[in-house]
């Protein structure tokens, strides 16, 4: 029971590692608070969680928009009485390179997978500096440690979210705020699988394909990225600060 009595903030809370990740949190104790924007999902993982009588609430939105990310952290303190972990988890790709990149899909990336974890960090951190401390677990990825091939504006957007978390980690670690980055390669996720479909191949093949690439034999499970984000956040990482965490199964980005 890591998360006892804590609460915890996890947004993209209905997709494929953010409900690995709600799961945990709750499994371990904590309240805790689903952010996505699809509200079936939101209901969906609440209605699961309240059937084994964990105490998890959502706040469905778009977290394109301030006031929402604002308001999602204020829901979050004043439903569960404070925020003591916040997982920055949603996360959009739009895919393609520089001169198949339109404004839309650049600002997507930028709002969704950057600004809006600028705005729920800083919200977040005035609460826990306030409170005495907390944790911060963004979703960066290896491909924005490393570009991969043909994601400009997400490996864009995933590479600030390493440079935030580095910046926010040296920050507040002297306010007992610990901020970590998990890297993921690639996930068994809907994320993944959306864009197997999208290039017209059947999802279940091309993930076989892609498991011949990785060293240690397979692409990650949700779980497998939604544990490593539950070990930053718990105690057993109090001297973790300020890092990205690649979880690949050693397989490089190339
Ligand atoms: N799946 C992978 O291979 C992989 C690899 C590296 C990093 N990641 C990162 O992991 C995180 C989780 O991804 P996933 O694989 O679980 O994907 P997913 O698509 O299953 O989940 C992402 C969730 O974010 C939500 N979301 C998207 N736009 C939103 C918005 N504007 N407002 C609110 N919610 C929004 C979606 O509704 C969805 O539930 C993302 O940040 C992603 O970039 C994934």
């Amino acid at each position: 029971m890591r998360f006892q009595g804590k609460s915890v903030l996890i947004t993209g809370g209905a997709g494929g590692i953010g409900r690995a990740a709600v799961r945990i949190f709750a499994g371990e104790g904590a309240k805790v608070m689903v952010s996505d924007l699809s509200e079936q999902g939101c209901k969906e993982i609440c209605a699961e969680m309240k059937d084994k009588g964990y105490p998890v609430e959502y706040l469905c939105g778009d977290l394109s928009e301030k006031a929402y990310c604002e308001g999602l952290v204020e829901h979050t303190v004043q439903t569960l009485g404070s925020i003591d972990i916040l997982l920055n988890n949603a996360g959009v790709i739009p895919r393609g390179n520089i001169l198949e990149t339109t404004d839309d899909m650049w600002f997507a990336a930028m709002n969704i997978n950057l600004t809006a974890v600028f705005y729920l960090s800083r919200a977040a951190i005035g609460h826990m500096k306030a409170q005495g401390g907390g944790a911060i677990v963004n979703t960066s990825s290896t491909w924005g440690v490393y570009p991969g091939p043909g994601h400009m504006a997400y490996c864009t957007s995933k590479g600030a979210v390493a440079a935030l978390t580095k910046n926010l980690g040296r920050d507040h670690a002297p306010d007992n705020i610990r901020v970590n980055a998990v890297c993921p390669n690639e996930v068994n996720t809907p994320m993944l699988k959306t864009g197997f479909e999208k290039r017209g191949l059947d999802p279940e093949k091309a993930i076989e394909q892609l498991n011949l690439t990785v060293p240690i034999g397979r692409i990650a499970q949700p779980e497998e990225i939604a544990e490593v984000m539950a070990f930053l956040a718990s105690d057993a990482a109090s001297y973790i600060a300020g890092a990205t965490i690649e979880v690949s199964g050693a397989k490089p980005v190339y």
